[in-house]
């Protein structure tokens, strides 16, 4: 072996330390890097194709708020109800001819970007709407709320409600009135998100059917979120779909006057567990599985910090837009537009702006304080400026 002459020997391990030195800065560079990256996976782009199954008196006008405003602001298309209709065929199981504008030169046309009207969900039609790479994504509510808050709004729809002086009585003897074999108008009065979700409200609660089931929405929907945990839910959907925070602040729409919320008994809650009980077991299984995933996403302090980062948007966005916080009686509410539609013995509440918004602001306050049905005809307009607006007379008193 050639020896080598001292002197370079040391030249070379000068050299060889100034490499490792260089090659751990880097390391310990990118590591720093990385942890600012990946909390907000800011180096891909945000989801835009997304299919939302909007079950009922679940919170979903809210999210159906947000992502029309998203819809709208990013340019995306949305599938909306076809003609006259204010839902996609709810409550009949859904396909395709539901749609408004699916059909261009006879042909079937792809890839809208936004589902999220009523629906009583059909995988295998809504797949044909959809582009293959969509999120799905539902919300579940504590079954107890969920049908004292359906029996308000469909007291006069529902013929199981209508006899039945209040939600107390009816839990008492069901069976008294209720009727499952009488038309769909009934599938608010019994396991009304299982039906939802495309299944038979009326089943038996039978363990392999359940298991079964369960196992199906698994496999579909990439999210399950649940509304009694609203703000933990929009932190989640957030992260999952790598939006801003101001597209997934909201205010609260389609609440209930206070005075319209009635009080169960104990007994009432638990009978609502057995009445519904398919639903029942959807929320037990969904509410463990979406703690999980949170808790699996974030560290506590994550979330915390998360909640209040959105709760501060929030407020934000309120002393901005709103005359008052507090939602209003649709009698005090001044712009037409924004009163919500009223249903059942339930008081809706809205909002009013506050004046003087210049055009930028106002556009932004309108559209998060728009009700639903307004807010599907605006997007039905621009959408589809040849066809015949949406009819929401009920604004025209
Ligand atoms: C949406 O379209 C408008 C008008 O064509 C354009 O000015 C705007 O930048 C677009 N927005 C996005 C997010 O692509
Ligand atoms: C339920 O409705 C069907 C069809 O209208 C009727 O024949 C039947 O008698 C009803 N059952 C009860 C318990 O009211
Ligand atoms: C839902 O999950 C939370 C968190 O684990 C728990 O505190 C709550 O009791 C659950 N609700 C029901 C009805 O099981
Ligand atoms: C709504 O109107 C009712 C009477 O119709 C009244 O008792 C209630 O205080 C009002 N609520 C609000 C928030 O204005
Ligand atoms: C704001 O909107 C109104 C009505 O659309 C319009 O007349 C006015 O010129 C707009 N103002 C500005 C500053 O763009």
């Amino acid at each position: 072996m050639p020896s080598i002459p001292r002197g370079t020997q040391r030249s070379f391990q000068v050299l060889l330390l100034f490499l490792v030195l260089a090659v751990l800065l880097l390391v310990g560079f990118l590591r720093v890097d990385f942890r600012l990256l990946t909390p907000d996976k800011a180096q891909e782009p945000p989801v835009t194709n997304i299919m939302f199954l909007k079950t009922h008196k679940t919170a979903s006008s809210t999210i159906l708020n947000i992502l029309y405003r998203f819809s709208e602001s990013h340019n995306l298309s949305t599938a909306l109800p076809e003609g006259s209709r204010v839902h996609l065929g709810y409550p009949w199981l859904f396909v395709t001819r539901y749609v408004e504008g699916l059909k261009q030169d006879g042909r079937l046309q792809h890839h809208f970007n936004i589902m999220c009207n009523h629906l009583r969900f059909n995988f295998g039609e809504v797949q044909k709407v959809m582009p293959k790479d969509t999120f799905y994504f539902s919300i579940l509510r504590n079954p107890v709320f969920q049908l004292e808050s359906s029996f308000i709004y469909y007291k006069n729809y529902a013929p199981a409600f209508q006899r039945a002086k209040s939600l107390n009585e009816f839990l008492a003897d069901p069976w008294r009135y209720y009727n499952d074999s009488v038309d769909l108008k009934n599938v608010y009065a019994k396991n009304n998100m299982w039906f939802d979700f495309g299944f038979d409200n009326n089943a038996p609660a039978d363990v392999d059917y359940v298991r079964k089931c369960l196992a199906k929405v698994e496999q579909r929907f990439h999210l399950v979120l649940i509304a009694d945990y609203f703000d933990e839910s929009m932190v989640l959907l957030r992260r999952r779909l790598r939006w801003q925070l101001d597209d997934i602040a909201s205010f609260k729409l389609n609440v209930r006057s206070q005075s319209t919320i009635s009080h169960l008994t104990p007994e009432s809650q638990e009978r609502v567990k057995h009445w519904c009980a398919l639903d029942w077991h959807l929320y037990e299984h969904f509410n463990r599985t979406f703690w999980a995933q949170l808790h699996a996403e974030l560290s506590p302090r994550q979330l915390t910090e998360e909640l209040e980062q959105l709760r501060a948007k929030q407020r934000e966005l309120t002393t901005l837009c709103l005359q008052d916080p507090e939602s209003k009686n649709v009698t005090h509410i001044d712009d037409l537009n924004l009163r919500p539609y009223q249903s059942g013995k339930a008081k809706i509440l809205g909002y009013n702006l506050r004046h003087g918004l210049d055009n930028t602001t106002l556009r932004i306050c309108q559209r998060m304080a728009m009700p639903e049905l307004q807010h599907m005809a605006h997007l039905y307009s621009l959408q589809f400026p040849n066809k015949t607006p949406k009819d929401i007379s009920f604004l025209k008193e």
